[in-house]
This record gives structure tokens, sequence and C-alpha cells, in this order.
């Protein structure tokens, strides 16, 4: 093919790199998780937010911080045609704290406890586990300080991954950061300790080293974390306040029989941490797939405009949490499992079927009609690819009659009923089968 046909040729339209459609298939686990999630809030008393998919760039600069990788190289940052600076959302804590400060939440019983379930965007490398559109979920707990909010943001998500039958995937890592005060001692030895060792340190740590030394302390390049080792350990610096909350953090945690690894490397990719760090660590490839983490951020409501107020939270990433799943062959409970195929043939047949699908609906009964032209032969192959348990089959003859058919497919067995018994008949069988029905109730009211 000559250049010139190739650029006539239309460009096959796909999916930017890293992002990606989530097909059926995949809804159910995503649907399964959004459950879980909701019910394990709801149930201890967290209320649901959404906030922007974008936001001025400025509530997410000033808060993850202007020398972390996400705001230095992973944010989609636009300028709308007013010239305004907006950013797609890389993480939820911010946009939930904006919220917090400007709808006056201040005035609600402390401490606000939300959750939320969304897309976040990062121009990450794309990888397994790493894409640039993904889906998180996570709860933030705003307004109150102590060591048990800390260890009750930690039990929720235990919970939730014990809901999802994944726990025994992860090791918990905690650490304490400290407050600013005792942080900045450390900062200046963690400086003075790397000084003169410049030579060892990969390119992306000689960046921190100013702008964000304490990143340093995870990098994974080996010349570096042999560094890490060595360098000064922050728990050292921690002053005796920061001392004793985490102290009481991880009697918590016990009290409540969680397991930890104290992790003194472990300082989190965003600024806004004070104190308590965590991380949920996959067993088997270390902190390259760690599937949430969170921490208290004591300072950023004041640092986005508000009083001194103090919070805690969480988030997880829900594509590395199916990821996981899938690999631990966790069933997912579907309700997209059809109970009935309706064929028909004939016009006046047609009529009748257009009310029977909605009223065995209405039922709860999952139906499917072909509603089409096809030849019964082809509608009953159809049936066998819906993967259905029984077909409703109604003919010129079966109208005349006032009758329909009702064929078992696993059996390939096929008895006549008459018309108006059908529904009850239906409903017997399924409930023969322990097939759940699917109540309108459920969908409106769960
Ligand atoms: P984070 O550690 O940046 O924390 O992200 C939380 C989780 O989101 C990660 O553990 C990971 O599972 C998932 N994740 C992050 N980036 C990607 C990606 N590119 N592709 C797939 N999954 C990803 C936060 O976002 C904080 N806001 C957590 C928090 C809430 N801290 C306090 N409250």
């Amino acid at each position: 093919m000559s250049d010139k046909e190739e650029v006539n040729k239309p460009r096959k339209l796909q999916t930017p790199l890293g992002v990606f459609d989530i097909l059926p298939d995949d809804q159910l686990y995503y649907t399964h998780i959004k459950k879980v999630v909701r019910h394990r809030c709801r149930q201890s008393g967290f209320r649901r937010i959404t906030t922007p998919i974008f936001e001025f760039t400025d509530v997410f600069q000033r808060s993850i911080g202007d020398g972390t990788d996400i705001v230095q190289k992973e944010m989609y940052t636009f300028l709308d045609r007013n010239e305004r600076s907006l950013t797609l959302k890389p993480e939820g804590t911010a946009g939930v704290v904006r919220a917090y400060l400007e709808h006056g939440m201040k005035e609600l019983p402390q401490p606000v406890e939300l959750y939320y379930i969304e897309p976040h965007f990062r121009y990450d490398r794309p990888q397994k586990g790493r894409y640039r559109q993904f889906w998180q979920f996570g709860y933030e707990i705003i307004g109150e300080s102590d060591p048990a909010l800390d260890a009750q943001i930690v039990h929720l998500s235990c919970k939730i991954l014990d809901d999802l039958g994944i726990t025994a995937l992860f090791k918990l890592q905690v650490n304490s950061i400290g407050c600013q005060i005792c942080r900045e001692k450390f900062l200046v030895e963690l400086q003075n300790y790397y000084i003169g060792k410049e030579r060892s340190m990969c390119s992306n740590c000689l960046e921190r080293l100013h702008k964000n030394p304490l990143r340093i302390l995870d990098c994974k390049e080996e010349d570096c974390q042999i560094l890490a080792k060595f360098a000064p350990k922050l728990k050292m610096y921690l002053c005796e306040e920061c001392k004793e909350y985490h102290q009481k953090f991880l009697e918590y945690l016990t009290e409540v029989g969680l397991k930890y690894t104290e992790n003194e490397q472990l300082v989190r990719g965003l600024d806004y941490y004070t104190k308590t760090v965590f991380e949920f660590w996959d067993h088997q490839q270390g902190a390259q797939n760690s599937i949430g983490g969170g921490g208290r951020y004591d300072g950023l409501v004041e640092l986005m405009g508000g009083q001194p107020t103090p919070a805690v939270g969480v988030a997880f990433g829900i594509e590395r949490i199916i990821q996981n799943m899938k690999r631990e062959k966790i069933k997912i409970p579907s309700k997209d499992n059809l109970h009935i195929f309706v064929a028909q043939l004939g016009d006046e047949a047609k009529k009748k079927c257009l009310n029977l699908i909605w009223e065995l609906r209405e039922r709860g009964v999952r139906t499917v009609g072909a509603l089409g032209k096809a030849s019964m032969k082809a509608q009953l192959k159809l049936a066998d690819r819906f993967n259905v348990p029984y077909t409703l089959i109604l003919g010129i003859t079966e109208v005349r009659e006032g009758t329909i058919i009702i064929r078992d497919m696993a059996r390939g067995q096929q008895r006549i009923v008459p018309f108006e018994t059908i529904i009850d008949e239906v409903i017997r069988l399924i409930g023969e089968k322990n097939l759940d029905l699917y109540s309108p109730a459920e969908i409106l009211y769960e």
C-alpha cells in the first residue's frame, strides 16, 4: 500500500492507551464490589459523596503537593475556553475536602463520614494494574483525631476485603510519618545523609532530594533501596505525642484482631499525610501491587482554606481488586442470568407475547423475547445461546387453542399448558430449580 493510501485510510477507532471499556462480564465484578462497599459503609454510618470528574487544578496541586509524582507527571490538566486550568481528578480526598469546606459541613455533627466509588485519572505508565482511568472506592472521616478512628478505617477495609474473599492475599503495612514538627527535623537529617551519595541515586531520587525527600525512602530502584536501609529512621525523630498516637493505633489494631507489619519505609505518594500511614500489599508482588492505602491528614483542611480539622481516610483500586478476585477464582453472585426465552411465530402470537414478556418481568422472571422475524428453528438456537433453563413457544396453533408450550432446555422435553396459567407455572418451575426471582422492590429499595 502506498503512503498516500495509508494516510487516506480511516484510522481504526479504539480506546487510548491505559483506558478500557468495562464489558458486561466485568460489570458483574464492579457491581458486586460497589454493593459490598455500600453495605459496609452504610453499616458504619458513612454517607456517599460524588465530587466532579474535574476540578480547578489548584484543588489537587495544593493538597497532593507540588513535589509529588502525581502533580509533576500524572495529572490530566487542560485549559477550558475561559483559560482556566482544570484537572481530571487523580484521587478522591482533595475533592472531598474541598466539598466539606464549600458546603459548610463543619456545621454538621463531627466527624463527618463520607465514602465514594468513582473513576480517577492519572497519566501513569500503563501496565497490568496500572491504568490511566481507574476506579477507586474510598472513605474519609473528617473532623476528629483519635487513633481509634484510624484503626476503624483499617478495620472497615479488612471487612470489605473479607467480603470480597481476598483478605488473606494482603499484608497490612503500617507506619507513622509524624506531624509537621517532628518531620521537619527528620527531613533535614535525611537530606544530610544523602548529600555525597548522589552517584548511587536514581535520577528520580536526585530530583526528590530537594523537592520531596521523604519519597526517596520508598523508591523501588535497587541501589536506592540499599541506601534507604541505612538512612536515618523517622521513628527516632517522632515527638512524644506522635509516638504515643502510633502506639495506641497499633494497640487498637491488635484489639480488633488485625495483623500488621511495621514498615519504616512506608511514606505514601501524596504530601498531605501526617502520623498514621498504611497500605495493603500483595503477599506475592510487594509494594508495586498495593491495592489500597491511606492515612491521617490532619493539615489538609487548613491547607485548603479551612480551620484546622483532623481527618483520616483510605482508597482502594477496584481494577487491582478485580484482578485478585479473578486470580483467586472468586465467584460473583450474578443477577444477569436469564430465566425464560419467549419464542413466537405469527402476528397474533407476537401480539400476545408483547404482554406476556412484560407480565413475566413484572413478576420477577428475567425474560427475553425474540420479537423479530426469525424462524422458530433460529429462535430456539438463540434460546440455547442465552443458556436459559426454559423456553416458552407460542405459535399459530397455540394461539388458536389458548395454550402455550413450555420447553425444559436441559432435558429437551416440552409440554403444553393453558395460556392463562403459564406465569404461575413458570414461577413454580423457577422455584423448583432454586433460582432467585428478581424482585422489583429489590431494585428500587435495596
Ligand atoms: P493512592 O495510594 O494514590 O491513594 O491510591 C489508592 C489506590 O488506588 C492504590 O492503592 C491503587 O490500588 C489504586 N491506584 C492508584 N493509581 C492507580 C492506577 N494508575 N491504576 C490503577 N489503580 C491505581 C489515594 O489516592 C489517596 N486519596 C487515598 C486516601 C484516601 N488517603 C486518605 N484518604
